[in-house]
């Protein structure tokens, strides 16, 4: 079963069923019907015989086409966060939050890096590893995240200068953004404005890497444009592909170790 370690060096095999209910993706008995449902994949092939073991430390466990893992081990995970959402775990005012979206049942302190506005849609990473999530937060971080923004008007050369000199809001200085109109062909479009962009509305591109209290929208109207939508499809190395609105997806195995670079100043 295990893709490498030869029998003597394996880490305590263990029951494909026990390992899949410790991973929280069902109770035991639920795990064996996933099982015999033909829904388990050992390292890509179809487990159903309840007696199989696995290797923790190298087997690669999915349901449905998904990784499960034991929850000691750290957890990344990226959601395409859609409106309406407020980025807490828990919100006491009842309001829907981005705790529903994720599988926290399935990875006990699972949290969001970082917040988007209530509003905000796009890229939005989640951890169970408290210190990368610590290293990530520091404004020492300074990763680009690049937003694209739906404003009124479009953005003159003077604005656009502005922004990419620094201007300051009532809360400092900002560092210089980086800033690009928007093309109506380009594919960041749909996700921004499903229906097309507005009427005597444009599309902006901004990257900037620090996270201040609606920083984005508080720099845009700084210049004369109010932000009707936001979204950020990009978060230091991560970009958001392959996950559709509302859904999450775990990073690869590629785009953790560059997220973890990154965080140790590689
Ligand atoms: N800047 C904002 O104004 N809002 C966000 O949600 C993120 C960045």
């Amino acid at each position: 079963m295990s893709k490498q370690a030869s029998q003597e060096e394996r880490v305590v095999p263990m029951r494909l069923q026990k390992f899949l209910a410790r991973a929280g993706a069902a109770s035991r008995r639920g795990s064996e019907n996933l099982m015999t449902a033909g829904r388990v994949r050992v390292n890509g092939v179809v487990v159903t015989e309840l007696g199989s073991k696995v290797d923790p430390t190298v087997d690669v466990v999915t349901v449905d086409g998904r990784e499960v893992r034991l929850a000691d081990e750290a957890v990344y995970i990226i959601l395409n966060k859609p409106a309406g959402y407020v980025t807490t775990m828990s919100d006491p005012a009842g309001r829907p939050c981005v705790a529903s979206l994720v599988p926290k049942d399935q990875y006990p302190g699972l949290f969001p890096v970082g917040r988007l506005d209530r509003d905000t849609t796009g890229i939005l990473l989640f951890t169970t590893d408290g210190e990368a999530a610590q290293r990530l937060l520091h404004p020492s971080f300074e990763k680009d995240k690049h937003y694209v923004a739906l404003v009124e008007g479009s953005l003159s050369r003077a604005a656009i200068d502005r922004l990419e000199r620094g201007i300051t809001l009532d809360d400092g200085p900002c560092a210089p953004a980086k800033v690009e109109r928007i093309e109506a062909s380009s594919p960041l479009v749909s996700a921004v404005c499903p229906r097309g962009i507005p009427k005597g509305c444009s599309l902006v591109g901004l990257t900037i890497h620090e996270g201040r209290k609606h920083q984005v929208k508080r720099m845009l109207s700084e210049v004369g444009h109010e932000v009707i939508a936001l979204h950020r499809d990009t978060f230091g190395s991560l970009v958001l592909k392959d996950v559709k609105p509302g859904k999450w997806r775990q990073l690869t195995a590629d785009e953790r170790k560059r997220l973890l670079a990154q965080t140790k100043g590689e």
